[in-house]
């Protein structure tokens, strides 16, 4: 864990695990799908772009909208939802404490105790999350339901920004960490960096979240315990 003790480096954070993230998950992604330049179709739709998945993405969830979803949801379903909102909540969390910092309502240290804790745990739990999203259920679903395939692309490829800005916030938290418990006078440059970091990931996730849920959860609920 990350803390702000002098003599305690970031053993075990999230950070060695998050390092990977880029490598394996693009190795991953790449060996299934192609490059999204080659879909412009799909382009238009890279996360950090799109405000929506298009009408011939969401078939399964026009024949099982939102407002149905709390009818006897498939247990996977449910989990993946559980852990869906698990992440919205960290995400929430760590906003709520950028937002802090920057009200002045926090010093390095205080956004060190509130953050580096979560942010640990959302990146450590977020790769895992993926990791099996895109190298169990995806291909999963992939043969179950052969009309989602652009929409699993999609899916997959949002995993490769994502992780690209979850290896961001892993630099910027250990440099944050490492100023506060040198103690270092650059720790607010490092807050603010970490912060605005936070930032920009916030968008991308938030808008992962919710398309995937709109492609996979009508799947799993549609297609019963083949699904899940
Ligand atoms: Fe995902
Ligand atoms: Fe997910």
């Amino acid at each position: 864990m990350i803390k702000a003790k002098k003599a305690s480096p970031p053993a075990r954070p999230a950070p060695s695990t998050t390092r990977s993230i880029p490598t394996a998950s693009s190795a991953a992604a790449s060996s299934r799908a192609p490059p999204l330049s080659s879909e412009p179709h799909i382009d238009a739709l890279a996360l950090g772009v799109r405000t929506g998945l298009p009408d011939d993405l969401l078939h399964l969830r026009d024949a099982f909208p939102r407002e149905r979803w709390t009818e006897a949801l498939p247990e996977t379903a449910a989990f993946w939802l559980q852990m869906h909102g698990g992440f919205r909540a960290q995400q929430a969390h760590m906003a709520d404490a950028a937002a802090r910092w920057r009200s002045g309502a926090l010093d390095p240290r205080g956004l060190h105790a509130a953050l580096i804790p979560t942010l640990q745990a959302f990146l450590q739990h977020l790769d895992g999350h993926h990791r099996i999203e895109s190298g169990h259920y995806f291909p999963q679903f992939r043969l179950i339901e052969p009309r989602i395939q652009t929409g699993l692309d999609l899916l997959d490829r949002d995993h490769d920004a994502i992780h690209a800005d979850l290896d961001a916030l892993y630099h910027s938290a250990v440099a944050f960490h490492q100023a506060v418990a040198a103690p270092s006078p650059d720790a607010p440059d490092h807050a603010n960096r970490l912060a605005d970091v936070l930032d920009r990931a916030a968008p991308g996730l938030i808008r992962h979240l919710d398309d995937e849920e709109d492609i996979v959860i009508p799947l799993m609920i549609l297609k019963g315990g083949s699904a899940a």
